[in-house]
C-alpha cells in the first residue's frame, strides 16, 4: 500500500482563495482588510523565506500587511517599545514576531508583550491557557493547521490513539491540547521518552515536530497509521526532508504529509485565519 498524500500546499491555497472572498466580503460592509504586521529581527536565512512567504499569502488573500525588518542587534527594549505601537495602532490586527530571536532576546518576554487580541501566532499563555481549559480563542497556527488538514481529508480522531514527537511550546503541546479536544487519546514523546519506537509503532495518528532529519523511520509505522510530519530540515546537499523517512514510511501509512508542501503552507493559512478572526474582534460597531 503507497499512502495518500496529505496535500498542504493545495488545501491551503483554498483556503487563502476563501479568505479573499471574505475580504472582498468585508469590504461591501464598509469594514478594511485584516492587517498583519511581520517583525523579523536579523537575517537568518531561512526566517527570510517563512517571512517573504506569509507576505506572500497576505497578497493572495488581500489582507494588508506591514514588514518590519530590524537589525540583529536591535535591543529587546526597542523591540518590546515597537510591540507597545502596534499593539495601540487600531489599525494593526495581527503581531507576528519571526522565531527565533537573536539570543540576546528574550523569547517569552516579546510573546507575552503582544496583546492577546494580536497575538496571531496564538503564542501567548493567554491563548495557550485558553485552549488548556478548553474555550480557545486564537489557537497556536501549526497544530490547528494540522487539525484542518486531517479535518479536510475526513480523519477521525475521536478515539484514536494519537502519538506526538516533541513537546516544544509552538508544536507538540498545543498539538495534545488540540488532539485531546479532538477526543483523542494522546501520547506525547520527547527527548526522555524510553521507547521511542514502540510509543509510535502504536499510534493511529502519529504528530512529529523535532527538527531532526528522519529520525522516525518508516518500520515504526503501524501499517494505516496518518502521519503527520512538522519538521522541515536542510540536508548538507540543499535538499529539505522531514523528521519522518517519508519513503519508508509511505509504504506502512495510510496517510502521509509531504515536506515541503505538508505543513507548512498549513501554518501560514492559518496564520491569515487567526487574523481575519482578530479583525472582526477590532471591528468597530456602526455609529
Ligand atoms: N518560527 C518557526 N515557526 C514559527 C511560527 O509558527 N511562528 C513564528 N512567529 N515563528 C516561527
Amino acid at each position: 500500500m503507497t499512502a495518500q498524500i496529505l496535500d498542504g500546499k493545495a488545501v491551503a491555497n483554498e483556503r487563502l482563495l476563501k479568505l479573499a472572498d471574505k475580504v472582498a466580503e468585508r469590504r461591501k460592509q464598509g469594514l478594511r482588510p485584516p492587517c498583519l504586521a511581520v517583525l523579523l529581527v536579523g537575517s537568518d536565512p531561512a526566517s527570510v523565506v517563512y517571512v517573504n512567504n506569509k507576505k506572500i499569502a497576505c497578497e493572495k488573500a488581500s489582507f494588508d500587511s506591514r514588514s518590519y525588518e530590524l537589525a540583529a542587534s536591535t535591543t529587546e527594549e526597542e523591540l518590546l517599545q515597537l510591540i507597545d505601537e502596534l499593539n495601540a495602532a487600531p489599525d494593526v490586527d495581527g503581531i507576528l514576531v519571526q522565531l527565533p530571536l537573536p539570543a540576546h532576546i528574550n523569547s517569552q518576554s516579546v510573546i507575552e508583550r503582544i496583546q492577546p487580541d494580536k497575538d496571531v501566532d496564538g503564542f501567548h499563555p493567554y491563548n495557550v491557557g485558553r485552549l488548556a481549559v478548553k474555550m480557545p480563542l486564537i489557537r497556536p497556527c501549526t497544530p490547528k493547521g494540522v487539525m484542518t488538514l486531517l479535518e479536510t481529508y475526513g480523519v477521525e480522531l475521536r478515539g484514536k490513539k494519537v502519538v506526538i514527537v516533541g513537546a516544544s511550546n509552538i508544536v507538540g503541546r498545543p498539538q495534545a491540547l488540540e488532539m485531546l479536544l479532538a477526543g483523542a487519546t494522546v501520547t506525547v514523546c520527547h527527548r526522555f521518552t524510553v521507547n521511542l519506537e514502540h510509543e509510535v509503532s502504536e499510534a493511529d495518528v502519529v504528530v512529529v515536530g523535532v527538527g531532526k532529519p528522519k529520525l522516525i523511520q518508516g518500520s515504526w509505522i503501524k501499517p494505516g497509521a496518518v502521519v503527520v510530519d512538522v519538521g522541515i530540515n536542510r540536508l548538507a546537499d540543499g535538499t529539505l526532508c522531514g523528521d519522518v523517512d517519508f519513503e519508508a514510511a509511505k509504504e506502512r501509512a495510510s496517510m502521509i504529509t509531504p515536506v515541503p508542501g505538508g505543513v507548512g503552507p498549513m501554518t501560514i493559512a492559518t496564520l491569515l485565519e487567526n487574523t481575519f478572526y482578530a479583525a472582526t474582534l477590532h471591528d468597530q460597531p456602526a455609529a
